[in-house]
């Protein structure tokens, strides 16, 4: 299948690098080989989510620069076999062009069954970067009204890079929280608002975070993973529901 997914939010702490991870994860159980790629350049923490900080020699920076073979700034995660992670430079001097960028990817993406990179928050040059190898994004956004304005934003600036396979993951929600915020309706009001559709709502939920913080270590499960497993069967174009319905 060889797809690529940007996954994009245009403000920061959204979640996208947990949605990035989680859903790896989840396309890796059901038998596919993934390749991550932190695009985050100068905040990269992709390796840190996948325990393999140390083991960091070369970059997608040094990738396109010729400074490696593209093969040998890819590293395998120590806790899942056929998850693979190419790594953002350490510093955000090295900026990467779109078309370079492409070309790596393009060259990369024959290996794999899906290609998942990981954006910086908002619309700028390095989430320009991160859309131009892809065929499809993941919008994340938390249900408030900050965060959708920034959904809003970063799916036109999609549709202007020529992305139209374009849907949405709520992320962080808690009903009391969402209640007491008292800005929509109700969640059909958010998705409305996006102009989105909607393909996954993950919970708030603290373990969640620990399991991929810490590197996927140990067998932790947690009832949000599930959320994972659908959120891939829907990336796959399987029709299932929604784990979680808020
Ligand atoms: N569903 C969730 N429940 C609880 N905590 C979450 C959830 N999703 C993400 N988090 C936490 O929210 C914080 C931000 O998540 P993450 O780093 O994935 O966001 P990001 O969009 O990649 O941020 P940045 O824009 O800085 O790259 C982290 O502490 C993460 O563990
Ligand atoms: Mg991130």
């Amino acid at each position: 299948m060889n797809d690529v997914i940007v996954v994009a939010s245009g403000k920061g702490g959204t979640g996208k690098s947990t949605v990035c991870v989680g859903l790896a994860v989840a396309l890796v159980k059901q038998n596919k080989r993934v390749l991550l790629i932190d695009c985050d350049c100068g905040m990269r923490g992709l390796d840190l989510m996948l325990d393999v900080e140390q083991e960091i020699l070369f970059d997608c920076a040094d990738a396109v620069c010729g400074n490696c073979k593209p093969a040998e700034a890819v590293y395998r995660s120590k806790n899942l076999e056929e998850l693979y992670l190419m790594a953002a430079p350490f510093d955000s001097d090295n900026e990467i062009s779109p078309s370079v960028f492409k070309q790596l990817v393009d060259e990369l993406k024959a290996h794999y069954d899906y290609v998942i990179i990981d954006s910086p928050a908002g619309i700028g040059s390095g989430f320009v970067t991160a859309a131009a190898p892809a065929d499809r994004a993941l919008i994340v956004t938390i249900a408030e009204p900050t965060s959708l304005r920034g959904a809003i934003k970063i799916r036109r600036k999609l549709i202007d890079l020529n992305i139209q396979n374009i849907r949405l993951v709520i992320n962080r929600f808690e009903r009391k929280h969402f209640e007491e915020l008292d800005c929509y309706r109700d969640l059909d009001e958010v998705i409305d608002i996006s102009g989105t559709q909607l393909i996954a709502l993950i919970p708030m939920d603290f373990r969640l975070s620990s399991i991929i913080q810490n590197g996927l270590s140990g067998q932790s499960w947690c009832p949000a993973m599930n959320i994972f497993d659908c959120l891939a069967k829907r990336v796959e174009g399987y029709i299932v529901p929604l784990a979680f319905r808020g």
